[in-house]
């Protein structure tokens, strides 16, 4: 397929006023993988056409990543954003050889972000159903190869801290895919949040409702009040972050999260500190 990669980590344009430079990213000698003052990273660029050219590419790094290097489990991560992801990752899949399918398959080991607690594997609105539709049946994959905590257990918090050790016992993170929400959150680690939270129960915002009512008739009512997620320390303790982002409404979230210092009310802030961090997006996301 043609690639419509525009320009890669040169003059990002996250929507500002290009003439005031408090609102720019460091310019390309210091982008990249630029260690900026506090311990600071500035984040790579990868500026895409639009969505379908983010999903092809990160497919492409996802499958590379299971056939290249599986020793560590993939981060996953669900919501519209990802959508072109898994429909990308499912064609190319199919194109490869039977052999790399099945090395695929073999060497596939995935952790989600979060679940919404209350709903199990089975109904058609939960993280580990939409997993089952957009991954596992089309590349065939073994069900306990993709990993998500569970929504229907009696203790979230306990499933929390047995989802956390199973991860450590894993090695942790390797790549981590993830998604940016309005208000800033990373998997559901709404703000305020702290870069130290581990994966635990958290109470969903308002917005945050609102925002994944689609996916309940529209009804923000019916969306869970209550969602396990990974904590940003052990995503930030992934060897390699690719943030997705398309579209305009992300082009706020995004400068803020990668201009502004790190801070609680911008949990995407925190990425900030992570040295290996790439913002895969659409010009609309980073501002035409
Ligand atoms: C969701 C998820 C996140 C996701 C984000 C953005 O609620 N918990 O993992 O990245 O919000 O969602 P979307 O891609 O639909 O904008």
């Amino acid at each position: 397929m043609q690639r419509s990669c525009v320009t890669t980590t040169k003059e990002p344009n996250w929507g500002s006023d290009p003439s005031d430079p408090s609102a720019r990213l460091p310019g390309p000698a210091t982008l990249g993988r630029a260690t900026l003052p506090g311990g600071r990273h500035a984040p790579g660029i990868l500026r895409l056409a639009d969505a379908e050219a983010v999903g092809e590419q990160v497919a492409e790094w996802l499958l590379a990543s299971r056939l290249a290097d599986p020793s560590l489990p993939l981060g996953l991560a669900t919501g519209r954003t990802m959508e072109p992801v898994y429909g990308a990752l499912a064609r190319q899949f199919a194109q490869r050889s039977a052999a790399e399918r099945q090395r695929v398959r073999l060497q596939w080991c995935s952790f989600n972000l979060d679940e919404y607690v209350g709903l199990s594997s089975r109904d058609p609105r939960s993280f580990a159903a939409t997993m089952a539709a957009h991954l596992v049946t089309p590349l065939q994959l073994a069900a306990e190869s993709v990993l998500l905590p569970r929504g229907d257990g009696e203790d979230p918090a306990a499933e929390a801290r047995r989802y956390a050790s199973l991860l450590e016992s894993k090695g942790g993170l390797g790549l981590q895919v993830l998604g940016i929400g309005a208000n800033g959150h990373v998997g559901f680690n709404e703000p305020p949040c702290g870069p130290e939270v581990v994966c635990r129960c958290v109470a969903l915002t308002a917005s945050t409702r609102a925002a994944n009512a689609f996916a309940f008739g529209g009804d923000p009512a019916q969306v869970p009040a209550q969602a396990i997620s990974l904590g940003l320390s052990e995503i930030l303790k992934a060897r390699r972050i690719l943030l997705v982002a398309t579209g305009g409404a992300k082009t706020a979230v995004l400068r803020r999260a990668f201009e502004e210092p790190p801070a609680a009310d911008l949990p995407a802030s925190w990425l900030q500190f992570h040295p290996d961090v790439t913002v895969v997006a659409d010009g609309a996301a980073l501002g035409r």
